[in-house]
């Protein structure tokens, strides 16, 4: 057993549903192990400015269904502020935490891995509604976010087919298309649009054609967020980047729309899921994941497993390298697309 007394936990990045899951299930076994619990607030903003407060069994016993993040979160770098991790060593000598839980995705792990070399040791657990991480099959907060998805577009197509219309629905996930393909099938959009493939508008349109022509007069389309087009240039909403250098996305389905009916004639709207797939409470599946996953980050401190991850392999929850985890963008492969793709139209 390593000779670990205290332990910190932190939420970074985007919130996403299971988040509370976690916390939970590490406490619960940190004191199963004697261990105290400190949870820093906001993230790694909350390491720089030695933000943290005691956690028990008390504390947490109510939180597994609920959405957000008790520990609150930020997407602040520390390696993007001057002197930021050796003041992130001092604060966690002040605050005698012996090894670390970052409960993130790509950015909030990338910065656990450094931390760990420079001498504070961390373990990760992956989070984020994208399922861009890699060396997991599924990261929490996933599942809950494709059912709303899947759900908001389940209502998009009795509105849209009571008014003859084309609805564009744009749907999160950054540069991967996961949610967007999970979504558009589970909900049977008639054409799927994601970052990975650029998708022909012309094809798209000339289908919308066909549907209306043979009678089917509405269309459901599935845009993620971060497409590009073969035939449409996109602008991104905004040219302001976070603190770990990603472009805000946003307003593809306005582009999108307006390119639709101009090629079509056929009234197009589109509707923005936003934040929206991010709140309200985890599915069961990701209450039980994430429980399990922040189980093993216990278990991997007590082994003295340090900057690994606990993952999801098949049935088994393992510890892999985070490096392994943030070397590669997980997208969504051709394979699956092209099978998503058998129903459109
Ligand atoms: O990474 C999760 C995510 O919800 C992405 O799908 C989305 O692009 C981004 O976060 C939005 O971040 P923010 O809430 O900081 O604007």
């Amino acid at each position: 057993m390593s000779d670990i007394k205290k332990i910190g936990i932190l939420t970074g990045g985007g919130d996403c549903p299971g988040l509370n899951a976690v916390i939970r299930a590490v406490v619960f076994k940190a004191s199963e192990y004697g261990w105290q619990v400190m949870g820093v607030r906001y993230g790694w903003k909350g390491m720089l400015n030695a933000d943290a407060i005691t956690l028990t069994k008390a504390d947490v016993k109510d939180i597994l269904p609920l959405g957000g993040t008790i520990l609150k979160t930020s997407r602040t770098n520390p390696y993007k502020v001057d002197g930021g991790e050796a003041k992130v060593l001092e604060n966690a000598r002040k605050l005698n935490i012996d090894c670390l839980v970052a409960v993130g995705g790509e950015d909030t792990l990338g910065v656990a891995n450094k931390l760990t070399k420079a001498g504070l040791k961390c373990v990760g657990v992956p989070k984020t509604i994208d399922n861009d991480l890699g060396a997991t099959d599924y990261t929490f907060g996933y599942q809950t976010a494709v059912q709303i998805a899947s759900d908001s577009m389940d209502r998009l197509h009795t509105t849209a087919k009571s008014h003859d219309r084309v609805l564009v629905c744009e749907i999160m996930g950054r540069h991967a298309g996961w949610m967007t393909v999970d979504a558009g099938t589970s909900a049977s959009a008639h054409w799927i649009f994601t970052p990975e493939i650029k998708g022909s508008v012309g094809d798209c349109c000339k289908m919308l054609k066909e549907r209306y022509a043979r009678g089917d007069k509405y269309g459901i389309i599935a845009v993620a967020e971060g497409s590009e087009f073969s035939d449409l240039d996109v602008k991104a909403a905004s040219q302001s980047t976070d603190a770990f250098g990603h472009v805000r996305l946003g307003g593809v389905a306005e582009t999108l729309a307006k390119e639709i009916e101009k090629c079509t004639g056929i009234e197009t709207r589109h509707v923005v899921l936003g934040h929206t797939q991010r709140g309200g409470s985890p599915l069961a599946y990701d209450r039980i994941l994430a429980t399990r996953l922040g189980y093993k980050a216990a278990e991997m401190i007590k082994d003295g497993q340090f900057a690994m991850m606990s993952s999801l392999r098949g049935e088994r929850i393992d510890a892999v390298p985070i490096e392994e985890a943030v070397k590669a963008l997980k997208t969504v492969p051709q394979q699956y697309y092209d099978a998503a793709k058998t129903f459109f139209g």
